[in-house]
């Protein structure tokens, strides 16, 4: 059976939505921008021997319509199938999945993931609108469903309560997130994963505007409570919103030895799952152990965890589910979505490449990325480092 290796991957710059560096930038685009420049890295690979471009996008409308992968392969001039899939913030951790699911049942040899938000551009129209939402699935409905459209704030503020992380636990977590997004910013960690993209105004971005280096406990201890009145999700301790895109090039192991290309890292297994949509943000805890016992792994084994910082309200509880310390040192060690920020779509790539980045670098082996997800999911994957 081929094995599903990943061989070059990359990411644009993360934008502040809104008011950020990538407002100008459409979606399409700058994922098309991004595929190039990764494919730059593959002289080695045949354009038209890629199988299909997955894209992974939270909400695919608008903007980010009209099958937003097959209009990738277009303005890429990438004679390849495109299709789009949505699994919220994990939707580019389901694309790289799918490549590696196809080329394990033999149907295919080269994958493109690619994961694109532009929150900004949601402004221009989304998939989700509030007015088409099912009335049988409103909050304490007769039918007894659970709450789909629960919004995610909310979620944390539940999680917190129930899982009792206190609001000061929260903004250390906050704030360790921008001090090791600054401290990888300063080493230049981030600019072996970032493709550095031209701006309107002829200024080339090559780092993202997150981060925050005039923070501190104090500051973030005087935040007002953002999604409830007496709450303690703070700006200072969720993840913001956000532009990028990012890629992962899937190939088998057979076709990248015909190539010559080295293969970075296997993807070994991964996990999925499912829990009341209120309690999302601990969907890591189940998703993880699924990937680790397909993977014949215990958490022992990892090197590197990336949990995906939506809120410090779910890293902390969810970290501790899987056994590891939240502060520990294994964790999020270059920061997280708090501090780099969370384009949904583009999240489940961008930490992939982080994750890679970060393995290289240490000169470790086993990575671990894993999701909470909009809805009550969670996802898991599990890379181990080949070169
Ligand atoms: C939390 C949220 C509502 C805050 O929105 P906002 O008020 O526009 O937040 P901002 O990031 O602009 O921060 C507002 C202000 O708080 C202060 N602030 C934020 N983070 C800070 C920090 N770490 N330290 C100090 N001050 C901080 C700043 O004064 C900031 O203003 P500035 O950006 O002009 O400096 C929004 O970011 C959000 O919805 N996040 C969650 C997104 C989400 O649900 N994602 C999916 C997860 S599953």
């Amino acid at each position: 059976m081929p094995e599903p290796v990943i061989v070059a991957y990359g990411r644009s710059p993360i934008g502040r939505a809104f008011r950020g560096s990538l407002t100008g930038w459409r979606p399409d685009d700058l994922a098309a921008l991004v595929v190039e420049r990764v494919l730059d890295r593959l002289p080695a690979l045949d354009r038209d021997s890629i199988d299909d471009l997955i894209c992974g996008c939270g909400l695919p409308g608008g903007e980010q319509g009209f099958n937003l992968g097959r209009i990738v392969s277009i303005l890429t001039r990438l004679n390849v199938p495109g299709t789009t899939v949505s699994r919220y913030c994990a939707s580019s951790l389901q694309s790289t999945r799918m490549a590696a699911h196809a080329i394990r049942a033999g149907e295919g040899d080269v994958f493109l993931s690619v994961g694109v938000e532009s929150t900004t551009r949601h402004l221009n129209g989304t998939s989700d609108l509030p007015a088409y939402r099912n009335p049988r699935l409103e909050p304490a409905n007769p039918e007894g469903y659970p709450d789909i459209y629960v919004q995610m704030g909310d979620t944390a503020e539940i999680v917190a309560e129930r899982e009792q992380v206190s609001r000061e636990e929260m903004d250390r977590f906050g704030l360790r997130s921008q001090e090791r997004a600054v401290a990888a910013q300063d080493s230049g960690f981030f600019d072996r994963e970032i493709v550095p993209v031209r701006l309107q105004d002829g200024r080339v971005m090559t780092a993202d505007d997150g981060p925050r280096r005039d923070t501190s406990l104090e500051k973030l201890a005087a935040l007002e409570p953002a999604f409830r009145d007496g709450g303690k999700v703070t700006a200072g301790n969720s993840c913001p919103l956000n532009d990028g895109a990012a890629v992962v090039v899937v190939m088998s192991d057979t076709r990248a030895r015909e190539l010559g290309i080295p293969p970075l890292a296997r993807i070994v297994a991964t996990g999925l799952s499912a829990l009341e949509p209120e309690r999302m943000g601990l969907g890591p805890i189940v998703a993880s152990r699924q990937a680790l016992a397909r993977a014949g792994m215990t958490m022992g084994d990892v090197d590197l965890l990336e949990i995906n910082e939506a809120f410090a309200a779910q890293v902390i509880p969810s970290a501790r589910g899987l056994g590891i310390d939240p502060f520990d040192d294994r964790l999020n060690p270059h920061g997280g979505s708090i501090a780099l920020g969370h384009p949904f779509g583009m999240t489940g790539a961008r930490i992939l490449c982080t994750l890679l980045n970060g393995l290289e670098t240490g000169g470790e082996q086993v990575g671990l990325e894993t999701m909470c997800v909009a809805g009550g999911m969670g996802m898991a994957m599990i890379l181990e480092r080949l070169t």
